[in-house]
């Protein structure tokens, strides 16, 4: 990386994820990315051949799936002028926490979609956590190649159930076995589909003008049908406007094949040409840090264990949010208040990992960590202030945690305290007992727990099931209240991994209840880190 003015470095950056349902063909629109960003020199190296579906509690399916992940976690690679950064996340809905958190990280992101199925459930929800930020959000219409549902519907479809307006940018010529191409609204150009090159870069086959005469002698009667097409597309749906996509409001759409690897550079020129350069983050007091702000400052959205077996290590991923990352630099630990300098920061290309000489606003670092960084955790090398945003949410499975040998309670404890930290899972200390209950989103997560104490803490750790529905966060503005909570509900409060004060529901019912007797109290679903 050669070193710029930092807020040339800042122009170039883009970074951002993939939102999709499963099979919608994430992972290989992320191989022809990467082609393009022409860091593999073949596409097809982000994961092997799928071995069928998971077992749900298949420990070394999930291991290969955490080891895949890891390797692609954070990919950074050049497309044209741009240096884009691809943040990917869980595939398997139980790790949706991570997801929503990584969803933090960046600043716009790509939607998948099958253009056989349209719009599925896993799109829906995480399409909710964009919103939560207003995050530009752009469409690439996958799998032409296949017979797809009616484009105009699939458009109607993302428009009423995603509730965004859609701006075509390019529109299919046919599809499945009479896929021709694709027409761009914006260069008025038609760009044909050749089948058999889904693993490289293809010149552009263009023609230019929908009224060519050319394009009659290429693509026959379909040349007729686009024209007629293109003409009721143009009036039915709306015309890019880059102001409603920077406010999450408008995307722009594209149709294609990430297989044959077909339109997926369409969609990069978009993002490059479009997307937003790393945008500012707020404080928990309100202000905004920009990314020209000349120090340094970042925050930590996720924490990944075994990124290389050899080390058992773990590492903190740090969104930098403003000025510039270099080798050795000294910053503090807002939390602990505490000076760290870091000289061996890691960078992500394209699964190697490598040592960062400098990074910029948009990057995504690697710090090691052994046990001192948290999620949430912010990093600045000037004035000190805390970034918010960097969600948990209230676990919905819970389960009591019980070891097979008492001596190692302590181990426990200090092992769930820390995966609590990493947000591989929550764990709650019960006021009134000794329990330990681990709470969860996804039900993988207790199997993902019970494997780790064992292979990192040597713990032997079996879960009993408990009566809990739900759990909440409490807080409450006056003091006196809060006490007086505490005593009263002490047999439904528990302490989390940080020590938070938690409400343990038996039931939605307990809960409602209790929401209405302690109107003073404030029960949260989420808890910012
Ligand atoms: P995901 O990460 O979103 O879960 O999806 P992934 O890319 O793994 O794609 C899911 C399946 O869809 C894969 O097939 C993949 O080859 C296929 N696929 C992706 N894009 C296209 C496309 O443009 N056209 C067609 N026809 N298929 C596409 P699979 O058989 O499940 O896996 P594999 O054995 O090919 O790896």
């Amino acid at each position: 990386m050669s070193g710029g003015s930092l807020s040339n470095e800042v122009n170039k950056r883009r970074t951002f994820a993939i939102i999709s349902h499963p099979d919608a063909g994430k992972t290989t629109i992320t191989e022809k990315v990467l082609l393009h960003g022409q860091r593999l020199q073949k596409a097809g190296t982000v994961k092997g051949k799928k071995s069928g579906q998971h077992a749900k509690s298949d420990w070394m399916e999930m291991e290969k799936e955490r080891g895949i992940s890891v390797t692609t976690s954070v990919m950074q690679f050049p497309y044209r002028d741009a240096l884009v950064n691809l943040l990917d996340t869980p595939g398997h809905e139980d790790f949706s926490e991570d997801t929503y958190r990584t969803l933090t990280a960046v600043d716009s992101c790509l939607m998948v979609i099958d253009g056989a199925k349209g719009v599925e459930d896993r799109t829906i929800k995480l399409m909710e956590v964009t919103r939560l930020r207003d995050t530009p959000i752009i469409t690439f219409m996958n799998k032409l190649d296949r017979d797809i549902r009616d484009p105009l519907e699939l458009l109607d479809e993302v428009e009423s159930v995603l509730n965004i307006m859609c701006a075509p940018i390019t529109w299919p010529i046919g599809s499945g076995k009479n896929f021709k191409g694709v027409y761009h609204l914006m260069n008025d150009e038609t760009i044909l589909y050749k089948t058999g090159q889904g693993h490289r870069i293809q010149d552009r086959d263009i023609i230019k003008g929908l009224d060519n005469p050319e394009l009659d002698a290429r693509i026959g009667d379909y040349a007729a049908d686009l024209r007629e097409q293109i003409e009721l597309v143009k009036g039915a749906s709306n015309e890019f406007d880059k102001e409603l996509f920077l406010a999450g409001e408008l995307t722009p759409v594209y149709f294609g094949t990430a297989l044959g690897n077909f339109g997926v550079d369409h969609m990069l020129d978009g993002l490059v040409q479009w997307a937003p350069t790393p945008l500012p983050r707020e404080t928990d007091e309100g202000k905004q840090v920009s990314a020209t702000m000349p120090t340094f400052s970042g925050f930590v959205f996720k924490i990944q264990a075994n990124m290389d077996p050899k080390h058992r290590d773990r590492v903190a991923f740090m969104r930098i949010v403003s000025g510039k990352y270099e080798k050795g630099m000294k910053m503090h630990q807002v939390r602990i208040g505490k000076d760290v300098r870091i000289a061996d920061a890691l960078t992500f290309l394209a699964g190697d990992r490598e040592h960062v000489e400098e990074a910029y606003p948009g990057d995504i670092i690697g710090l090691h960590n052994h046990g001192t960084i948290q999620i949430g955790d912010t990093f600045t090398a000037g004035e000190k202030f805390k970034f918010s945003g960097i969600p948990n949410f209230a676990p919905e499975l819970f389960r009591r945690i019980r070891l097979k040998d008492p001596l190692k309670q302590k181990q426990l404890l200090k092992g769930l305290v820390q995966l609590s930290e990493e947000g591989a899972v929550q764990v709650f200390r019960p006021l009134a007992n000794n329990d330990l209950i681990v709470g969860a989103v996804g039900v993988l997560q207790f199997d993902v727990v019970v494997h780790r104490l064992k292979s990192e803490y040597n713990v032997d750790a079996v879960y009993e099931s408990i009566n809990v529905a739900t759990a909440r966060w409490v807080s409450s503005n006056d003091e006196r209240k809060l006490d007086e909570f505490r005593r009263k509900a002490e047999q439904n409060l528990a302490l989390d991994g940080g020590d938070n004060l938690t409400y343990i529901a038996p039931t939605m019912v307990n809960l409602n209840l209790a929401t209405e007797r302690y109107p003073d109290i404030e029960f949260h679903h989420t808890r910012e880190h």
